[in-house]
């Protein structure tokens, strides 16, 4: 047996050693810290969770869904990006349900890429970006987000030749892993640039809820983007309700359409009861969102000082639950986590896993509780080099 040529291009996962050297310490019994993974420990608030207590006993939701969602589900999306960014979209046409967003980015280029076409992705980023567009046999294009450019990637520098064949460009604004935001400058840029190749803008909105100065904003707020672009969005960080698998995708109704016809053929939709949970959800956003938001807004104030302190450099995030940090004493992103783990039993995500351009960085996650962060803060103070 062997696995597809499509599967074989797809890059070993880099974190085995590292996963192995954290396994090893928690079973020696060391009190690992774990700021690794982007999975919030705050459970999901209990005003939702009765919401789909109430919704799973409607025998009628023990069907199949809709595939595209539920009218219902769509309009409270609907909804609230018009409250929230001011542009209005037709719930029908315009706005799809998702089984989370990942499963919408990693399925997006099987409805646009032929073999060999070029799908411009960011580096560092998210993996599934890169990864979707392998699976659908296209190229990925790494565009280098670096501090000087404030994690925008320069799109002048793109080769002619590269841009003439790309199908996609991927971007994700706020950022996982940098938490930098993109300001309205650079998505008016993106549309001129998007429209005048006829490149397809998939912005990935995963983090808008989770900021703590200015709100970030939607690709949608730059007109005519409708044109060209689709966004995925969350209601797993926004609601800290990463495991139950609702997100959606708005935009353009021939990129939504095409999206449709990929997901109708491979999935049937998400759990109505989860549907009705989420409608909830987005409802309540402004009541609910504020509080799990200044939770995270204390572990980054708190977390930013310490490590200023300790000497570290970053650009303090305004937005995601993600410090972005340089390593220190010249160290790879590797060498530094491997040690975190080894003399401290911290854990951190080398910035290389993101992409080549996260070398020289790592990631830390802001998803354990205040006197935890303050236990990393106090042990990195005793890291030894
Ligand atoms: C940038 C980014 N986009 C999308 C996702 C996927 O989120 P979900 O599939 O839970 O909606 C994640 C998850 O970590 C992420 O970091």
């Amino acid at each position: 047996m062997e696995i597809s040529k499509r599967l074989q291009k797809i890059p070993p996962y880099l974190f085995v050693e590292l996963d192995r050297l954290k396994n090893e310490k928690i079973e020696k019994g060391v009190d690992v810290i774990d700021l690794g993974v982007g999975d919030p420990d705050i459970p999901t608030p209990s005003e939702i969770v009765e919401v789909a207590k109430k919704a799973l006993e409607k025998v009628e939701y023990h069907r199949y869904p809709s595939n595209s969602g539920s009218l219902f589900f769509r309009k409270a999306c609907a909804d609230y990006m018009k409250r929230r960014f001011g542009v209005s979209f037709d719930p029908e046409k315009e706005i799809m349900a998702l089984i989370g967003s990942k499963e919408g980015i990693a399925h997006f280029p099987i409805a646009f890429v032929n073999s060999g076409d070029v799908v411009l992705c960011p580096d560092p980023a998210y993996p599934v970006y890169h990864l979707g567009t392998i699976l659908a046999d296209g190229i990925p294009y790494y565009m280098p987000l670096t501090w000087e450019n404030e994690f925008l990637p320069d799109l002048g520098k793109i080769p002619k030749e590269v841009v003439e064949k790309a199908k996609i460009i991927w971007l994700n604004y706020p950022n996982n892993p940098t938490g930098a935001t993109a300001t309205k400058e650079f998505f008016k840029e993106l549309v001129k640039f998007a429209k005048k190749h006829n490149i397809i803008i998939a912005h990935d909105a995963a983090y808008v809820e989770i900021y703590y100065e200015d709100p970030p904003i939607s690709i949608f707020e730059v007109e005519g983007a409708k044109d060209v672009a689709i966004e995925f969005h969350s209601l797993s960080k926004t609601f800290c309700m990463t495991g139950w698998r609702i997100g959606f995708a708005v935009g353009n109704s021939f990129l939504i359409s095409a999206l449709a016809k990929v997901k109708s053929n491979i999935d049937s939709g998400v759990f109505t009861a989860i549907q009705e949970t989420g409608a909830y959800a987005l409802n309540n956003l402004d009541k609910i969102v504020p509080s799990l938001v200044s939770v995270f807004k204390k572990r980054r104030d708190i977390l930013a000082e310490e490590l200023k302190n300790l000497g570290y450099k970053f650009i303090k995030p305004s937005a995601t639950f993600y410090l972005w940090v340089k390593t220190p004493q010249g160290l790879t992103s590797q060498e530094f986590c491997k040690k975190v783990i080894q003399d401290l039993g911290i854990v951190v995500t080398p910035g290389v896993g993101f992409g080549n351009s996260g070398e020289g960085y790592f990631r830390i996650a802001l998803t354990v509780g205040e006197e935890r962060l303050k236990e990393a803060a106090q042990r990195l103070s005793t890291l030894q080099f």
